[in-house]
């Protein structure tokens, strides 16, 4: 079965309690449960882990990366400054798909800058916990087409 890591930064461990007027009233275990479920029904092992720590977060990406694994990436603040991120996400060796629960583009003027963006295959946000499960899709579409192309 492919494996799928979805990696969360800073503060997401807190959601449902979060700003529920923003974020919702899912609780970080059951957003990691819908991912676990929508996964299953994919044929992918979906691997669901949050972090508060930088460097914990960019290890991560090198694990990735050195395993050949698709990354769903929710970098939550990390995503409007951090270069060091950026940076890890450049290597990337398997499909980055960067997600939001929110819509940043539509909130403070800090939030529409994502060093992220451009290092990532694409981009969901502001459907909720939906954008991680249209993000499943994403890469289950995705690697099936890389797997036929291997295989012709
Ligand atoms: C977020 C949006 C970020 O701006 C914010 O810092 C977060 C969560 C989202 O999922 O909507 O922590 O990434």
């Amino acid at each position: 079965m492919r494996r799928v890591l979805v990696l969360n930064g800073p503060n997401l461990g807190r959601l449902g309690s979060r700003e529920p007027e923003v974020y919702g009233t899912t609780t970080f275990e059951e957003l990691a449960q819908q991912c676990r479920a929508t996964g299953h029904e994919l044929g992918l092992e979906v691997d669901v882990r949050q972090t508060n720590s930088e460097s914990e977060l960019i290890g991560w990406v090198h694990q990735a990366i050195d395993s050949r694994t698709p990354v769903i990436l929710n970098p939550a603040a990390f995503t409007h400054y951090s270069y060091a991120l950026h940076d890890a996400l450049a290597m990337r060796t398997a499909p980055v798909i960067e997600v939001h629960l929110s819509n940043p583009g539509a909130r403070e003027p800090f939030r529409h800058t994502s060093v992220v963006t451009a290092v990532a295959d694409g981009t969901i946000a502001g459907f909720g916990v939906l954008s991680y499960r249209l993000a499943l899709h994403a890469i289950a579409a995705l690697t099936s087409a890389a797997d036929a192309g291997a295989r012709t």
